[in-house]
């Protein structure tokens, strides 16, 4: 090689090297920022309930950290790898080519990939070896399956069974109009103790099972829908699930604030507490930021999300009640379940958004405790007139983080319904958190903006 390609090459080496130092190290930097505020958390739990329900929630669904940890580059007990296995070699048929219209070509289709899956879980996994780990991590046993792993495992299954609930991806009208969906031995067993150990019964799992925890130790996004689809949608894919895990991650800041603002109102020191509710409207911002930034047509084509993404994460069956003498349908994945708005409302003094029956099916345990802790002591209410510049000053940070959730609140307005009125002939009007909507459009999408719009009249 002559020495200008020498110089060439090396060159080249050296900017790679740079991007690659350089993207670990930002890599790293965001991780180490949140560690350290999920230990700043941890240290202030013996001090304060709020602190110590997030604290609970961080070393028992977080594994330690804040988005979940999820050990899905890990090795896993032998039992548990068939499951991953199996979903990566299927993925591909979910999501290939068009679907039909026809619904008997498309319940050929359906049939044959549950076909598929139900013989290869019955060929690979032995049942009884998972309940065997299953059950060593109920009794406390994490030496057996450490937190992270179960974590990547839960998403696992999630992952898979929504593929085995819908097995169409675009999903389509004879799979939506299925009331109750079988699923094999080996997909619900897992899940019964799975989510009695996140204490919530949904059968369609929620944001944390199928979205918070789909990333790797390494920020990798780990099971993906439309694993063969062109770039287009991957990305779109792969962007919609970054929001959620962007928000939650800017989110720890935000926690720790308001542990903060809370311990020093209730310690009468009203000029650390100003600052304290400030800083979280502040980071709020970088919160909404996550939304604002990738939450439209350029990034998520609005021709891409329903029919790609927004399906899949939906569920729609259940089980007939003969008590009742009713349907049992249950819902799966919103918005409406992410954390930090939550928090935020408690904070606030808000009413939660969602019903108690939806948030006990849909929403896990400990996120749900650190919830009604905040609200217990949230002190907005008690400021009263501002009698101070102290006060004066927190009562600028709460309207601060109202105005941004207003306008978070009526942009989301606007962009969903711009997201949901997208074509895809192959289904009826369904929102994965809403299960099956009417089957007149309009009166579908008037039933959605109603709940979008009182919560915007609620946020006051
Ligand atoms: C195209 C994507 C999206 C659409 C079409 C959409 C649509 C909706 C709809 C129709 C509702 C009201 C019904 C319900 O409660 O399920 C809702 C609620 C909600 N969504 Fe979304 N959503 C999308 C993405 C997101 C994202 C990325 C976030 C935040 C990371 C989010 C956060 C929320 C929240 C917090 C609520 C509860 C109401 C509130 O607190 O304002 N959504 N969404």
């Amino acid at each position: 090689m002559d020495t200008p390609a020498v110089l060439l090459l090396l060159l080249f080496s050296v900017l790679l090297l740079t991007h690659y130092v350089k993207s670990l190290l930002d890599l790293r930097g965001k991780h180490v920022k949140t560690i350290q505020l999920t230990q700043a958390i941890e240290a202030m739990a013996d001090d304060h309930e709020v602190a110590a329900s997030f604290s609970n929630l961080f070393t028992i669904d977080g594994a330690g950290s804040w988005p979940p940890e999820a050990g899905h580059a890990d090795s896993w007990p032998q039992a548990l790898q068939p499951y991953r296995e199996i979903y990566f070699s299927l993925a591909p048929l979910l999501s290939s080519g068009e679907p039909s219209v026809d619904d008997e070509v498309n319940q050929k289709r359906i049939d044959s990939f549950r076909q598929k899956y139900k013989s290869l879980l019955r060929d690979k996994v032995d049942l009884p070896q998972v309940q065997r780990l299953l059950n060593a991590a109920a009794d406390g046993r994490w030496d057996v399956i450490p937190r992270h792993i179960y974590n990547a495992f839960y998403c696992c299954i999630a992952s898979s069974r929504h593929a085995y609930r819908w097995a169409i991806i675009p999903v389509v009208k004879v799979a939506q109009l299925e009331k109750t969906v079988t699923l094999p031995d080996e997909l619900e067993q897992p899940w019964t103790g799975l989510q009695k150990h996140f204490g919530c019964e949904s059968p369609g799992g929620n944001i944390t099972s199928n979205l918070l925890t789909n990333f790797d130790q390494a920020g990798n996004y780990v099971y993906r829908i439309n694993a063969e689809r062109d770039e287009a949608i991957r990305s779109a894919e792969e962007t919609f699930a970054r929001i959620f895990r962007g928000v939650e991650t800017v989110g720890v800041a935000i926690y720790h604030e308001m542990i903060l603002a809370i311990v020093s109102f209730e310690r009468n020191k009203r000029s650390a507490c100003a600052r304290h509710v400030m800083a979280v409207a502040d980071q709020l911002r970088l919160a909404l930021k996550t939304y604002y930034d990738n939450m439209h047509n350029q990034k998520i084509p609005i021709s891409v999300w329903m029919r790609y993404i927004q399906g899949f994460y939906a569920w729609n069956a259940g089980y007939y009640d003969e008590q009742s003498e009713q349907w049992a349908i249950f819902d799966a994945l919103s918005g409406n379940q992410v954390l930090l708005f939550q928090v935020l409302d408690a904070f606030l003094g808000l009413k939660p958004y969602l019903k108690p029956l939806d948030q006990e099916t849909t929403i896990p345990a400990r996120q749900r405790a650190v919830c009604s802790a905040i609200a217990q002591h949230s002190f907005r209410a008690s400021l009263g007139k501002p009698a101070s510049e102290a006060d004066l000053a927190i009562k600028k940070g709460f309207d601060s983080i109202l105005r941004q959730l207003r306008v978070f609140r009526s942009a989301h307005r606007g962009r969903s319904m711009k997201y949901v009125t997208a074509p895809a002939p192959e289904r009826l009007p369904m929102m994965a958190g809403k299960s099956l909507l009417g089957f007149v459009m309009a009166d579908s999408l008037a039933y959605l903006d109603q709940f979008m719009l009182n919560r915007l009249n609620e946020t006051v």
